[in-house]
């Protein structure tokens, strides 16, 4: 199984059709940038940059400098990529010179970043984050007036891209008055900027959630994430559009899918203990297959007794505790099951299937997780 104990497989059709998906949804004067952080969300660089840039993407959003490092190796000349988070003071001569774009947050930060352009005789391409309400990063009130003085006696070594900001969870309808309260506050500040004689060329606020259920928090970039793989945000972005739009759940389809093999099957007798620990006893006479894939390869140990995966298009459950390399699961129904059969441990299989959330019920935000913690060193392979 090439040189992984499992590997994931995407789909460029998915993929594709998510894109089609977003586009008529924020619509054609409005750019989308792929947020690719956390090596796209856990299903890779490299193949993710070239189903966005086949689909007309030519933007890239990431969290650091790191990853911008990652994701230029792999975009083309035509592409932006931008930093909305960590870049440390070393990597500032890098992003420069490379024409990165960056989020500037504090003054201080603006002003290292002048003395690098300064030295390097380039423009910095930055994007002014606004604080809202959100708490993260952006810049105070009390920083505006000198920010857009020192921009704008600096012409030769600033390019404004961006003014921007971030909501404070628009997947939840819980905030939806604060939501509404951060695009005033901002709406008013890009109002104060441009007036100032800060014209930036991209307006952003809006993430996956927003995007698809705040038209009037698009203006002309939304950052779109977890859409683009083929995830709803949350339930209730879902509903929402159902009942605004009339978009089902198909409207986005999952991208990725993650196999492996049985590595072993084993007979167990009733009363035996199955695994590390006393966690599970065998009711009955048990048949098991051992699965190659463990915590160590992102499968969390919060799936011990809980997890499912499809064997034979059937489900399986996972018995015992999930150990760092191995889960056990449950085959007494699937007799015809062999060592080397194909195990689905994201993915479908007829009409059953292992969704990201089923992972667990535990929390929505989930997904994001899940994709997250998936390694980078296991094979990524493209399907139609
Ligand atoms: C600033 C910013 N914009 C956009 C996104 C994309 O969010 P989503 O994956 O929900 O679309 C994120 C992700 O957390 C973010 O931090």
């Amino acid at each position: 199984m090439m040189n992984n104990t499992s590997y994931i497989e995407l789909s460029k059709k998915a993929y594709k059709s998510n894109i089609r998906f977003l586009k008529k949804v924020v619509g054609k004067d409005v750019k989308i940038s792929s947020v690719i952080k956390g090596n796209a969300y856990g299903h890779g660089y490299e193949p993710i940059i070239k189903f966005a840039e086949s689909s007309g993407i030519n933007h890239f959003s990431v969290f650091s400098a790191y990853e911008a490092q990652q994701a230029f190796k792999f975009t083309s000349s035509k592409s932006d990529i931008m930093i909305f988070g960590f870049i440390p003071e070393d990597d500032f001569y890098w992003v420069i010179k490379n024409e990165i774009q960056f989020y500037i947050f504090s003054y201080e930060g603006l002003e290292k970043t002048l003395k690098i352009a300064k030295q390097l005789n380039k423009k910095a391409r930055i994007h002014l984050e606004i604080e809202t309400g959100f708490n993260r990063t952006g810049l105070e009130q009390e920083e505006f007036d000198k920010t857009i003085l020192l921009i704008l006696n600096n012409p030769k070594n600033v390019e404004i891209c961006g003014i921007c900001t971030h909501f404070a969870g628009a997947e939840s309808i819980a905030n939806y008055v604060r939501i509404q309260n951060q695009l005033n506050e901002f709406k008013d500040y890009y109002k104060y900027f441009t007036e100032k004689g800060i014209n930036p060329k991209y307006t952003h606020t809006a993430s996956s959630s927003a995007s698809l259920i705040y038209p009037d928090t698009r203006f002309n970039l939304v950052r779109i994430g977890i859409a683009q793989y083929g995830f709803w945000p949350t339930m209730e972005v879902l509903i929402t559009r159902s009942n605004q739009f009339g978009d089902k759940e198909s409207s986005l389809k999952r991208v990725i899918s993650w196999k492996t093999e049985i590595m072993s099957i084993k007979k167990v007798s009733k009363g035996e203990f199955i695994g590390y620990g006393n966690s599970f006893q065998a009711p009955k006479d048990m048949l098991i297959a051992i699965i190659p894939v463990g915590y160590n390869n992102g499968y969390s140990r919060s799936l011990s007794n809980r997890g499912h995966v499809l064997i034979h298009g059937k489900r399986a459950d996972v018995i015992g505790v999930v150990t760092m390399n191995t889960i056990s699961v449950n085959i007494t129904d699937i007799k015809s099951a062999a060592v080397g059969d194909e195990v689905i441990l994201i993915g479908k299989h007829n009409k059953n299937k292992i969704t990201v959330a089923s992972f667990s019920e535990m929390s929505n935000n989930l997904n994001y997780q899940v994709l997250a913690r998936l390694p980078e060193n296991i094979p990524r392979i493209v399907i139609d």
